[in-house]
């Protein structure tokens, strides 16, 4: 059985993966079609994002029935078909797990508005201050304030997010017991993978009190110790059973600490965690709608923290540069205007030779970038949409706005896989939900006759299989002040040989001093450019964005 070093996770966001039946919306008998695309990657498993009955208000983050695929992308029997033709590949399904909240649709939200005194435990219910205002200063993390009066009462539930989606109260243990009974009754399907939609914040208090500012406010309901006893429980009553679970908590500002206790598994917590330090170094103070360049010495620190902490800590990191969250990293962290191919090499070799379970978001294996929007109409996320009102209400003119909505907008990647270069980029035959832009340059079926990124990632998953140094070794970063390059070497304690990545974030040439290293014999691993040195030389010029890794 392989470790989890040695895997690899795609993920695939199914509204934009392949429409089988053209109707503009993906579904899972398209990602069924394209089965054979995927078995080119040999990956170990697919993280689906969520396709269960939604109103669709946040693109399937708002379940209605978490035991029922939405007709919108097909019925139970798809989804048995799809996980027993991906057992055949030997590829395992992820599912993703949206228990913080849910649909006001729900079954459970409707019976508690209805004035059924156990449902209504399931949510936080709470009454206005005396004074009339809200019961609490909170806002949702998609703008306005995070309360909404709830029916005729003279009650307000909270929403963390949109106002469809109802924060459950995980102290309600009944709430807890509905959550293992959905885990397990996917894990009855086969499903042995779970991620879980912002679990970390599960654990806020009974009393919701105001905050003095948004940082403070984050931190009353944020990581806070009884998420681990949550995780505990549930990992116990549901997913902690299979030997083979693999499970990955959405923990978006995690502490080192904390991860480490999410992740270790003598905490039989979950398998790892994804956080999103390393996506906030291009936010200006914080602020995500901002034009920022990325700090470069404090992506590579937080790099380095969290890869030699979470070591020493026994914790287990899983590493991404996208997902359906994100802008392209392409876009952020390289060139995809001059240096598509190399930025987007470089960038998965940064990343794929870590320590911890890589993921790859469908279309990066393409070096799929941000699309070229011209006007805010084009843009369907909520999210989106309520910025870009905000920044105008702000002061900002609508091209400023605009400008910064198209930075930073989820829906850059939500953008339909680009299949080919058709007028629906292969994804349909009709006007797809969400608009594809530059098919004609990047799309499956150019990239797999001619490209050179798809072909990368598939020997970086393949070297991840084959080197333990890769896959169990530990991490240290090298040449730490240098400007330009992020340098690392991966090592084990019980091999002479180690593994020494070299990678340059910038699309100028410069020049890294090898120091000890120099006159070493190296053996090329994988690299952007032709590479031919058997010793290493005393200084090394490395071109636009190359990266270069050597055993020595
Ligand atoms: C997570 C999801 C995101 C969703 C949010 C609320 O961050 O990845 O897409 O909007 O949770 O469920
Ligand atoms: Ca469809």
């Amino acid at each position: 059985m392989q470790t989890l070093g040695q895997k690899v996770i795609y993920q695939i966001y199914p509204k934009s993966f392949y429409d089988s039946n053209n109707d503009g919306i993906g579904d899972l008998r398209g990602i069924i079609a394209k089965i054979p695309y995927i078995a080119k990657l040999n990956i170990d498993m697919i993280w689906f994002n969520p396709f269960f009955v939604s109103p669709q208000n946040d693109n399937g983050y708002d379940i209605a029935d978490y035991y029922q695929i939405d007709p919108r992308f097909g019925t139970m029997a798809d989804f048995e078909e799809l996980v027993a033709k991906l057992k055949e590949i030997n590829v395992g399904v992820m599912l993703d797990m949206v228990l913080n909240h849910c649909s006001t649709e729900h079954e459970w939200f409707k019976k508690a508005l209805a004035g059924d005194k156990y449902y209504q435990d399931f949510f936080y219910l709470r009454p206005a201050k005396a004074d009339g205002s809200l019961p609490n200063n909170w806002s949702s993390k998609f703008g306005g304030p995070a309360w909404e009066k709830f029916g005729d009462t003279n009650l307000y539930y909270l929403h963390l997010y949109d106002k469809t989606q109802a924060d459950l109260d995980w102290h309600n243990e009944n709430v807890r017991k509905e959550a293992s009974k959905i885990i397990n009754f996917w894990r009855s399907k086969g499903v042995a993978g779970f991620r879980f939609d912002v679990i970390n914040v599960t654990g806020k208090d009974t009393v919701l009190v105001d905050s003095t500012d948004i940082n403070e406010e984050k931190a009353l309901y944020t990581d806070t110790p009884v998420v681990h006893d949550y995780l505990k429980e549930l990992n116990r009553t549901s997913f902690g059973q299979d030997e083979d679970a693999i499970t990955v908590g959405e923990m978006s500002s995690a502490t080192i600490p904390n991860s480490i206790e999410y992740s270790n598994p003598a905490e039989h917590e979950l398998s790892m965690v994804f956080t999103f330090h390393h996506l906030k170094v291009d936010y200006k103070d914080g602020e995500k709608w901002s034009d920022y360049p990325f700090d470069f010495m404090k992506l590579k620190q937080l790099f380095t923290d969290w890869q030699e902490k979470m070591d020493q800590g026994g914790g287990w990191n899983a590493l991404f540069w996208n997902n359906h969250d994100q802008p392209w990293a392409l876009n952020r962290f390289g060139d995809p205007v001059n240096f598509r191919v190399e930025s987007a090499q470089m960038l998965a070799s940064a990343l794929h030779l870590m320590r911890g379970t890589p993921y790859i978001y469908q279309g990066e294996e393409l070096g799929m970038m941000d699309p070229s929007y011209t006007d805010i109409s084009e843009y369907v996320d909520v999210e989106a949409l309520n910025a870009y009102q905000a920044l105008i209400e702000a002061g900002k003119s609508p091209a400023e706005a605009f400008h910064l909505i198209s930075l930073k907008a989820r829906d850059n990647s939500r953008v339909p896989m680009h299949w080919n270069a058709d007028k629906y980029a292969g994804f349909s035959t009709v006007t797809p939900w969400l608009k594809p832009t530059d098919q004609a340059e990047i799309n499956v079926e150019k990239e797999l006759a001619s490209g050179q990124i798809f072909t990368y990632y598939q020997q970086l998953i393949k070297l991840r299989k084959e080197m333990p140094l890769i896959s169990a070794g530990h991490f240290q970063t090298v040449f730490k002040d240098h400007p330009q390059v992020f340098a690392y070497r991966r090592y084990l304690d019980n091999q002479a040989k180690e593994l020494l990545v070299i990678n340059n974030f910038y699309g100028q040439e410069t020049e890294l001093d090898l120091g000890t290293y120099a006159d070493k014999a190296c053996r090329l691993v994988i690299s952007n450019y032709d590479q031919d040195l058997t010793k290493l030389p005393a200084k090394l010029t490395l071109r636009p964005y190359e990266t270069i890794a050597w055993e020595i």
